[in-house]
């Protein structure tokens, strides 16, 4: 079992990396924990939870909106929960998400923590204090900083992922690597068979190290406006993809790092060989690196962007395989770039 902190404005937050779902009550207040879940997870491992309140809610992006949020209040209130009440988000990034937005604003905030159910909340998701939801079509638009008090990544759990819901993880670990770290995305290229197939040593070194990548950069710019923004690698294109295409998180950065790479390689920063690297890295992981999309459609979606700061984007660029930096981009010049990539 492996432990890494992160020092956040609100608290300090434990993600703890091998720990058991089973192990969970160990981490909990004894009155009045409330478990969020959603209606997959339940089914699965309803015999692992503690016997507790539990909420669940339904699955999907479409669901992560103001309306599963006011339906849970409704809930709370219900129930009774009050300020002495403890939230536990049980789930991937979508009930983590909103199990920290509700625990977050519920009586101007209560005490949560969650159990990290994916690969990708594991590896990103779940780390960091970003909770949130949708709003009209834009991704999380409405949330808050506010870490969780402990973070548990069983990576027991991953067994029943649909392999479509583990090669989204893969993209966000890919996008660790190509940020800040050559060696693991060497590990990674060597070791992709055995990492898709979860093989326990392989995996659990993945999530620590994408785990400690992304604790490192939260812990020096907890709020985004610097170094954090280098997780933001493939997310520009990515979300607008994810808006436009209705592909998962995933995919769509997948195809979003492959682009911005390539962007990172037209600005003269990225040797091809090194775009041709990430490419077959993340196609080896059973990642798309391609889409045929309406490009009009994808531009409007990144002028929409909530990163969008006046007539420039903060975009992140590579000049090498584990160096990420942002810089600025005018709108018109993402414009004029990207109508020449296919
Ligand atoms: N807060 C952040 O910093 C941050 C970072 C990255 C992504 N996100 C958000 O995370 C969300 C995506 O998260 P996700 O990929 O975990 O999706 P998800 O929460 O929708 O989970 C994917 C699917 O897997 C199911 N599932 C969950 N655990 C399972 C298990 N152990 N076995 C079998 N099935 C299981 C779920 O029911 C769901 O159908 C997006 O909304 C994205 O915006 C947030
Ligand atoms: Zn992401």
């Amino acid at each position: 079992m492996k432990v890494l902190n992160v020092h956040g404005g609100t608290g300090n937050s434990k993600v703890i990396i091998g720990e058991t779902l089973g192990n969970l009550s160990k981490y909990l207040p004894e009155a009045n924990p409330i478990i969020i879940t959603d209606k997959n997870v339940w089914q699965l491992y309803k015999n692992d939870f503690p016997d507790t309140e539990i909420i669940k809610i339904g699955t999907g992006e479409k669901i992560k909106n103001l309306d599963t949020v006011k339906s849970i209040y409704q809930r709370l209130v219900e129930i009774g929960a009050d300020r002495s009440s403890y939230i536990v988000g049980i789930g991937g990034g979508i009930v983590c998400d909103i199990a920290g937005f509700i625990a977050s604003t519920y009586m101007r905030g209560i005490r949560f923590g969650f159990v990290s159910s994916t690969l990708l909340s594991q590896v990103d998701a779940s780390t960091g204090g970003k909770n949130g939801v949708n709003f009209h079509g834009y991704k999380n638009m409405i949330g808050v900083f506010n870490q969780p008090e402990f973070v548990i990544c069983d990576q027991n759990l991953l067994g029943t992922l649909p392999k479509d819901e583990i090669s989204c993880g893969f993209a966000e670990i890919v996008k660790h690597a190509v940020i800040k770290d050559k060696e693991m995305f060497e590990y990674l290229e060597e070791n992709y068979k055995s990492a898709l197939q979860l093989e326990a040593q392989v995996i659990e070194s993945l999530i620590y190290k994408s785990v400690l990548i992304k604790t490192e950069i939260v812990n020096k710019d907890e709020t985004e406006r610097g170094e954090r923004r280098k997780l933001n690698f493939g997310h520009t294109f990515g979300h607008a993809i994810e808006k436009t295409s209705k592909l998962p998180h995933g995919k769509s950065i997948s195809i979003g790092m492959v682009l911005a790479s390539r962007l990172s390689e037209k600005k003269g920063f990225l040797a091809e060989m090194d775009v041709s690297r990430i490419r077959s890295l993340l196609d080896n992981l059973n990642l798309p690196t391609c889409l045929k999309v309406d490009k009009g459609k994808i531009l409007k979606a990144i002028m929409a962007d909530k990163k969008k700061e006046g007539d420039h984007i903060y975009f992140v660029l590579i000049k090498g395989i584990g160096k990420a930096f942002v810089d600025t981009i005018l709108t018109s010049d993402i414009e004029y770039i990207y109508k020449d990539l296919n």
